[in-house]
């Protein structure tokens, strides 16, 4: 079935991204683009960048390049500016998150060294293993000024037409919904009041916001996850995306599991642990950061495997994840699964994994692509969360009363089905019955 075209007004002009926290994630990327512009690398593990999608039924052969198909932003069109509690500029901050070689670093030296981060909002309530000098100072409504006026100064400065601010700075503590996250006017009077529950996550979503940015949270703490600041993005037509990348372990958690339960194979434990020697390591080594975490990642198996419509498969699950903080490891995170699971008459297998991954270098591609996603949602005139996005989070916003999906295959065909309801192109279903008679 067809659909008319969305109008996606075009992509003229720079796009400002702008990203809260320049640490290993945040510089792993803009290194990367720069790379990429100037030839030196190919842009692995984008979807935007390497993707295609298919058009039309299989016999018709038409696959276009995702960046062909809709009107995305170009990567030499991109202009960074950050925030960070360390004054250190793109280039010292690469050095010092050690994840990308010094090679490359020293080659794009120039345009690295340009970025230097505003101070930020900081809370050391929120992240107690960090401390830095380079933050703002004042009441919570000040510091939402001040992060309004380095957007728009940071528009004004560099011409840039469009911008999206992405939150890639450190899980803050747990934190659950409370009233004052509850609709907007809660949340305002909240923020007037210094309320401790409004951190600041929520202050550059709400800068963001009022400024009519598109915004993305990387990281697993509620930051925009709220349905005051939902109703905020809904109000001020603003597309909004989160949380917590989709990366390491949980990708594979998301890729194998749906593939077990496919079989209707049961699995009584899934062990999950891993050793990551970063900055990102050293926060999570706080239980109170890491239980934002670990909520997070161990969200994922209940609902792919929906122990409550298969009791018999899945009803005793034992899902443990475990983070240890190991410095010598630095980026390179390694990840082990002890996966139990069970067949025919009840016979135990297991499956064991070990991921030897490198974090930032996993999480980079999909820094970009929501950059460029948002923008393009912006453009197609789109508010509120977005839920085609799930394929890049741990734990996906949704809608009140819908569980989220985390179906890798799933996540994906939802994106690649948008955008072929914007472009007005027939959904693929994958049903095939017109192939036969
Ligand atoms: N694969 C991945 O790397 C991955 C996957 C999912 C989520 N994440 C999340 O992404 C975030 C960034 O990861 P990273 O490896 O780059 O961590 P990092 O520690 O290297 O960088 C985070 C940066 O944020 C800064 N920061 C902390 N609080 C801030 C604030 N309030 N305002 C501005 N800056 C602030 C820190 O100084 C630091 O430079 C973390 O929350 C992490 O959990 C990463």
């Amino acid at each position: 079935m067809r659909h008319p075209a969305v109008h996606i007004a075009p992509p003229r002009g720079k796009l400002g991204v702008l990203l809260v926290g320049l640490g290993a994630v945040s510089t792993t990327f803009i290194t990367g683009v720069y790379a990429i512009r100037k030839g030196l690398a190919k842009p692995v593990g984008s979807l935007t960048q390497l993707g295609t999608i298919r058009l039309g039924k299989r016999t018709e052969h038409r696959s276009p390049a995702i960046r062909d198909f809709v009107p995305l932003a170009g990567l030499e069109d991109l202009v960074f500016g950050a925030w960070d509690i360390f004054a250190d500029n793109a280039y010292e901050a690469a050095r010092t998150a050690g994840v990308i070689e010094t090679g490359l670093l020293d080659r794009l030296r120039p345009e690295l060294e340009a970025i230097t981060p505003w101070p930020a909002v900081f809370d050391r309530r929120c992240v107690k293993r960090l401390d830095g000098p380079n933050v703002k100072r004042g009441s919570k409504r000040d510091l939402v000024e001040q992060l309004r006026a380095d957007i728009r100064g940071f528009a004004r400065s560099r011409s840039v037409e469009r911008l999206v601010v992405l939150w890639c700075a450190s899980t803050e503590a747990f934190m659950r919904e409370g009233p004052a996250h509850c609709s907007l006017a809660e949340f305002e009077r909240a923020l007037d009041a210094e309320d401790a529950t409004i951190t600041p996550s929520m202050l550059y979503a709400y800068a963001a916001l009022q400024e009519g940015v598109p915004y993305a949270n990387a990281a697993p703490n509620l930051g925009v996850d709220t349905p005051a600041l939902v109703e905020l993005a809904n109000e001020r037509h603003v597309p909004v995306a989160g949380k917590d990348l989709k990366t390491g372990q949980t990708l594979l958690k998301t890729i194998i599991a749906p593939g077990l339960k496919a079989r209707l194979l049961g699995v009584s434990g899934w062990y999950s642990t891993n050793i990551l020697g970063n900055r990102d390591g050293e926060v999570l080594e706080d239980p109170e950061c890491f239980k934002t975490k670990e909520v997070s990642k161990k969200g994922v198996l209940d609902y792919i495997l929906q122990p409550q419509l298969y009791p018999d498969l899945y009803g005793k699950l034992c899902h443990m994840v475990q983070i240890n903080y190991y410095p010598p490891r630095g980026d390179n995170k390694e990840g082990w699964d002890n996966i139990d699971l069970f067949g025919w008459l009840n016979y135990p297998m297991q499956l064991k994994i070990n991921f030897l991954c490198r974090d930032s270098i996993l999480a980079a591609p999909l820094v970009l692509d929501l950059a460029l996603f948002l923008d393009l949602a912006a453009r197609a005139n789109r508010s509120g969360i977005q839920e085609w996005l799930s394929f890049y989070f741990k734990s996906p916003m949704h809608a009140a009363g819908l569980y989220p999906e985390h179906d890798l295959s799933i996540q994906l065909k939802k994106l690649k089905n948008t955008l072929r309801e914007w472009r007005g192109e027939a959904l693929v279903t994958h049903l095939g019955a017109e192939y036969y008679g």
